[in-house]
């Protein structure tokens, strides 16, 4: 049986229970390309010390390139004793290489290891979550081009409120969208500070060229600190509340697939592909996919929430508690990519129902704000021309009809203000090509939006 790798001091066996809840090599090898890439360079560093002459280098490098292998084809042979990533690569190394393999811990602590490691993984993390972001935001904008110049409700406090272009509703998560990938790019960017070099605490025993070092592994910069670069999870914490806060708004897109799609709304029907159905209901089909958008926020906010409270109150430096960052982070970003990738098949699969979009915006007084804002055009104080409006309204309910319906003379009844031209700012088109202010509904700017988006989303 093969020993621990510090076992020197320790006489009897590790306690199972204690090994149980010790050992993170089920989830953590998950970092052994990382791991490796960061030996190799740790490996160069020391020879450039004099610890490894070229012969013994060759050696190791050869050596992790054949463990990177082993893994990477399902062929790596796991041993009871392989604690963490860090001893297994190790381990195997010096099976294969012997005492050279033996050397490559000088100066270095599985603390500034895996924070090495970790932020590799980080920055390789968020470089494919902005891959799934595009995949989505294209997704979005195919959807807005065929949604051409469909108009829906927009929802204030889930009551109709205005009509607004089908487009520009999905636009408006492309513009989520963006931010979240900005968060990303500079969670990753903030995780290009090497650790490694930082030994377990106070700095390493050797006078390792750490510029070099973070140069050969991609990084800009080299931590001025050991104690922080051993004993911080920032990178992941940012890593999680950027996921968090993107996993909140894949939740709302989801929900609204639930609810346009649903025989209430029936603004869009999602095709076959991307619905499922009931063990026991025939006729049903379910949004399954928007639905687990929805659900499973919970548990990337989770994530986020269970490291900073690991994190709260931590002395320094590395603690074994720092060991939990890694299954949310994984974990987080295994979600997302997943909800990313299902929610883009989504929307890929609706289509618009233009008579029931259209039949949502009637006889709910939709365009009351057109009659303010006509009699504020012509002079009337808007506060005034709201109460004008309100008092039509009522009037308009207790005919039963919309108000937009109102004859000419009921509307002269309480403002004079109001003329046969009123009649042209009562239809959807017209309401919709007055908000043509920046960032407004009206079809014009909507095209120029998607048309500077698909420009954008495509150099992502
Ligand atoms: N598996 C550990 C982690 O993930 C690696 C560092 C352990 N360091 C130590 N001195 N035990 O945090």
């Amino acid at each position: 049986m093969s020993k621990r790798m510090w076992g020197g001091r320790f006489k009897g066996r590790l306690d199972p229970r204690i090994d149980a809840l010790n050992r993170s090599f089920p989830f953590d090898r998950r970092l052994y390309d990382e791991d490796v890439t960061a030996s190799v360079a740790w490996a160069r560093a020391l020879r450039h010390e004099g610890i490894l002459d070229w012969q013994e280098l060759q050696a190791v490098v050869m050596g992790l390139e054949r463990v990177r292998q082993e893994f990477a084809q399902g062929r790596f042979r796991e041993k009871p004793t392989d604690e963490d990533i860090h001893t297994a690569v190790e381990r195997r190394l010096v099976e294969l290489v012997g005492s050279a393999g033996e050397k490559l811990h000088t100066g270095r602590s599985r603390n500034d290891q895996v924070a090495t490691d970790l932020c590799l993984w980080l920055r390789r993390a968020c470089d494919e979550v902005s891959v799934a972001l595009k995949g989505l935001a294209q997704s979005l904008l195919h959807a807005a081009k065929r949604a051409g110049t469909i108009a829906i409700p927009a929802y204030t406090h889930l009551q109709r409120a205005q009509p607004v272009l089908a487009a520009h509703h999905l636009l408006a998560y492309v513009t989520m969208l963006a931010r979240d990938r900005e968060r990303f790019a500079d969670a990753r960017r903030r995780c290009g500070v090497l650790p490694l070099g930082s030994g377990a605490a106070v700095g390493t025993g050797f006078r390792v060229d750490r510029k070099r070092l973070a140069w050969e592994l991609g990084l800009k910069e080299v931590s001025g600190n050991s104690l922080d670069a051993v004993g911080s999870r920032d990178g992941a914490i940012e890593f999680l509340a950027a996921s968090a806060l993107l996993a909140v708004h894949l939740s709302r897109l989801g929900e609204e697939i639930v609810l346009w799609s649903s025989a209430e709304f029936g603004f869009v029907r999602l095709s076959d592909e991307v619905a499922t159905g009931s063990s026991l209901l025939p006729q049903k089909k379910n949004p399954d996919g928007a639905e687990l958008a929805r659900g499973k926020a919970g548990r990337v906010i989770g994530h986020l929430a269970a490291l900073l409270t690991t994190m709260k109150g931590l002395p320094l430096a590395y603690n074994k508690d720092l060991q939990e960052d890694k299954e949310a982070v994984f974990d987080a970003f295994d979600t997302v990519r997943a909800v990313s990738a299902a929610l883009s098949a989504t929307v890929d699969g609706i289509s618009f129902d233009k008579a029931r979009c259209a039949a949502a915006l009637e006889g709910f007084h939709l365009l009351a704000i057109e009659l303010a804002d006509y009699l504020a055009r012509k002079g009337m104080p808007f506060r005034r021309a709201h109460e004008v409006v309100g008092r039509l309204v009522a009037k308009a309910e207790a005919k039963g009809i919309d108000v937009s319906a109102l004859p000419l003379e009921d509307l002269r009844a309480e403002a004079e203000e109001f003329g046969p031209d009123v009649r042209r700012v009562l239809a959807v088109p017209a309401a919709l090509k007055a908000k043509g202010a920046i960032g407004g509904t009206a079809p014009a700017q909507v095209r120029r939006s998607l048309a500077a988006w698909t420009r954008r989303v495509a150099s992502w």
